[in-house]
Order: C-alpha cells, then sequence, then structure tokens
C-alpha cells in the first residue's frame, strides 16, 4: 500500500457531509457498544418475563432506542443507569395495546409482530421511510398461519395486529431470516401446540439461546428450531457482549492499514455473527482471538487485528447470513485484495436498510474500484493498494456510511460521506472512536 498523505480522521466538510481522511494506521484497544441484535431481545424477551430482568452492556443506538420506547409503550416500564438496564416484565400475555414507531429498526418491527400476535389487544406498527420500504408479508404469511390477525399496508408498514389464539404449524423458511425465525419462535410461546421453523441456511440463534435462559423448551437440530408452548418465563440478568458488527469496521481497516495493531474486547464471538472472520482468514488476514469465555451462553473473546495482504475470494449462498451486515465492508477488502472477489446468493441484500447491493457498488466505483452489481450479489475487481477516494452516499444507511468511513481512512485521498450521521443507527460514537484510533 502506498503511504496516505495526511493523518486520520473525521471532520466537518459542511453541512450534511463528513470527511474521513487517510489514516496511516491504527492502534489501540477499546471495546464498542453492547450487541444490537441481543439488546433489542432482550428488551423485548424482559418485558414478557415475569418479574424483573436486569441487562447489562445495553448497546444504545437509534435501533435500540425505538425497542426501548417499544416495549415501554406496551406496558412495560424500564429504568435506566448508563448502559445498564432494569426491565419490568408484564408476563408473557400481559402487553398492552399500542401504536408503535419503529423507526428504522427492521428487527423490531419484525420480531415484536410474534408475541403481539397472541396478546389481548390491538398494535399499529409504524416505521421510517426506509423501514416503511422494506417486506413485512415474510412474517406475516407464517404468523397468519398459525392464527394471527395481521393487516400490512401493500405488504409493508403500517401493519395492524389484533391479538388471536394461536397453534403451532411446521414453516420452511422461503430466506434465511433470523428475524422471521425469531417472530415465530416468540409467537409460537403462546401457541397451543409446537411450533418448528426450518432454515435454508443458518441465521444467528440469539433468540434461541435467550429463550432457552429464559426457561423456554427448545429443540435445536442442525437444520431446525422448535419450541414448545410455554406458562412463563424468567431471565434474571443478561449480560451483553460488544457488537461483532460494530467491531467489524476496525477489524476491516486495521487489516488493510499497515502497521496497525488493534485489539477490541468482550466482543460477541457467536458463530453466525463471525462470518467475515473466517472469509478474511481464508483472504489471508491476521485476526487473532483472546481470552475466549461466555456471557450466558453466548461467547465471547478480545479480538487482536494485525496488517495482511489479502487475495480475493468468493463467498457462497450457505455463507452469506454468516456476515449478512458485514458484506458492505467485503466489499472494500475485496477492493484492496489481489484478484477478483464475488459475493453470490445474497439477493437479501437488495432488502436492507436500503439496496445494499446497488449502494455498495456505488460506493465501490465513487472511490476508483471497479465493482459490478448482480441481482443476487457483486464482483469486485481488487488492487493491492489504497483506493484513490472520493464521495459516498451514505444513503441513511449506517452499514454504508461505515463503509464510506472506513474506505477513507485507507484511501489515498480521503472520503467525503453524505449523511454519515446515520451510523447512530447503531453506533453513535463510530466518528470519535476512528479519530482516536487514528495515527
Ligand atoms: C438481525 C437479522 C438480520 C440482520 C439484521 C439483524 C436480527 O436480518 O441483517 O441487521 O437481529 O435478527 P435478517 O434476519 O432479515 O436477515
Amino acid at each position: 500500500m502506498t503511504e496516505p498523505r495526511s493523518s486520520g480522521g473525521a471532520g466537518s466538510a459542511g453541512a450534511g457531509a463528513t470527511r474521513v481522511e487517510p489514516a496511516v494506521s491504527l492502534e489501540g484497544h477499546f471495546a464498542v457498544p453492547g450487541d444490537k441484535s441481543i439488546s433489542h431481545r432482550a428488551l423485548l424477551i424482559g418485558a414478557l418475563c415475569d418479574g424483573d430482568t436486569r441487562v447489562r452492556g445495553f448497546g444504545r443506538s437509534g435501533d435500540t432506542e425505538s425497542t426501548l420506547n417499544a416495549v415501554r409503550a406496551l406496558g412495560a416500564a424500564v429504568d435506566e443507569d448508563g448502559d445498564e438496564l432494569i426491565v419490568h416484565g408484564v408476563g408473557l400475555r400481559g402487553l398492552r395495546s399500542a401504536e408503535i414507531d419503529c423507526g428504522n429498526a427492521g428487527t423490531l418491527a419484525r420480531l415484536v409482530a410474534g408475541p403481539l400476535s397472541f396478546q389481548e389487544g390491538v398494535f399499529t406498527l409504524t416505521g421510517d421511510e426506509s423501514l416503511s420500504s422494506r417486506p413485512m408479508e415474510r412474517v406475516a404469511v407464517p404468523l397468519r398461519r398459525m392464527g394471527a390477525n395481521i393487516e400490512t399496508t401493500d405488504g409493508h408498514l403500517p401493519l395492524t395486529v389484533t391479538g388471536d389464539a394461536l397453534h403451532g404449524i411446521e414453516y420452511t423458511l422461503p430466506v434465511a431470516s433470523a428475524q422471521v425465525k425469531s417472530a415465530m419462535l416468540l409467537a409460537g410461546l403462546g401457541a397451543r401446540t409446537r411450533t418448528t421453523v426450518l432454515e435454508p441456511a443458518p441465521t444467528r440463534d440469539h433468540t434461541e439461546l435467550m429463550l432457552q435462559a429464559a426457561g423456554a423448551r427448545l429443540t435445536v437440530r442442525p437444520a431446525s428450531v422448535s419450541i414448545d408452548p410455554a406458562e412463563s418465563l424468567k431471565l434474571g440478568t443478561v449480560e451483553v457482549p460488544g457488537d461483532f458488527s460494530s467491531a467489524a469496521p476496525f477489524i476491516v481497516a486495521a487489516t488493510l492499514l499497515p502497521e496497525s495493531r488493534l485489539t477490541i474486547h468482550d466482543v460477541s464471538l457467536n458463530p453466525r455473527r463471525t462470518g467475515l472472520l473466517d472469509v478474511l482468514e481464508r483472504m489471508g488476514g491476521r485476526v487473532g482471538i483472546l481470552a475466549r469465555r461466555r456471557f450466558g451462553a453466548e461467547p465471547v473473546g478480545d479480538i487482536e487485528i494485525r496488517h495482511a495482504e489479502l487475495t480475493a475470494t468468493t463467498i457462497e449462498a450457505h455463507e452469506v447470513p454468516l456476515l449478512i451486515d458485514e458484506l458492505p465492508l467485503f466489499g472494500l477488502l475485496a477492493a484492496c485484495a489481489r484478484g477478483q472477489s464475488r459475493v453470490r446468493g445474497a439477493g437479501e441484500l437488495r432488502h436492507k436498510e436500503t439496496d445494499r447491493i446497488e449502494a455498495v457498488v456505488d460506493a465501490l466505483r465513487a472511490i476508483g474500484v471497479r465493482a459490478r452489481g448482480y441481482e443476487d450479489g457483486f464482483t469486485v475487481q481488487g488492487v493491492p493498494t489504497r483506493p484513490r477516494g472520493g464521495k459516498v452516499e451514505a444513503r441513511g444507511d449506517h452499514r454504508i456510511a461505515m463503509l464510506g468511513a472506513v474506505a477513507g481512512i485507507v484511501s489515498r485521498t480521503g472520503v467525503e460521506i453524505q449523511g454519515a450521521e446515520s451510523v447512530a443507527i447503531s453506533f453513535p460514537g463510530f466518528f470519535d472512536l476512528l479519530e482516536t484510533l487514528s495515527t
């Protein structure tokens, strides 16, 4: 890689734009905020529990704030003390009628539809413009088969759920989705009979692990999971590990910058989340895991990253759910690797906060990288040197804003990010941390 012209960091470049300058390397020891997926689940499942749930290391972000407001609207009080929360559960069938603004949070909108389906009450879910354009029938269809009374607006939000009696079903997910699987498992808690979800590929299993910790009866097999009806749940304490998806931008930046040395502490190492590490390893990355342990049932450890020269690779459909939210960053790794890389079987990227196939290809091209989009993925022509730099449009998508920021750090001329503030959806302190670690 060629040397940068100036030291790195994020600074303002006028209204709505943030400039990230090239850095020499990234150095430091730090932790990232609590896992977003686990934080959503701790609030939602905590609200359904009998008694109090203590949540330690709650990941504060725009999305989890939406879930905090949602559980309060549904009648569960939550005490807050920094990143420690106490959720006062109302019991499995104790949620009260509410109108819930899900903001940008797809996980909230999909997951909460499950348990609302068997409550006594009427619930309306709304969301921001991005969330209102994302598909909701994928969750409504299986829940209706369980007996739920759900109306979407042409397949989207606003969505209305009127509580009803549910029965268990056996359902094969048409696309691998932890959100849909989780909605069904949460609905299955209140169904009369057993619910079984079959997955086309393994997806994140935080819901299964947390429900088991809360006393629910689950049968987990390699390609399916069943849940039996529950009388009540009790969680006690949830310790939330650092979010691997928030660690990922730093893992990528440190890999690409010579002399970098980073250690990220207490990161979730749930194997359904860390596909990026496996991909990096076969590209030649140098990532070490220290101090492996568990927070409850969730694997955790410290991640140590050094700079490495990379070679191209292909990501196939079965691997996609294991790094679904890291695929934009993979595009940047691919851009700096020797050879042509591909992602296939990732059509789901078109249904994220924005169309992430189009957004990633446009962002890479904007910084001088040769990339091409397909219906279900993209290809990137890698060159083992710093990409040029340029202007990246975040399109209101936090993961694209982070891609732009890491691209700026590893570029020759820097990157101007339009809409960089969207990082707050998952990681409000992202730019400050990036600046602190940059040399
Ligand atoms: C999530 C599941 C994934 C992921 C999202 C969070 C979750 O979505 O992209 O950011 O917490 O269950 P899908 O399950 O729709 O793929």
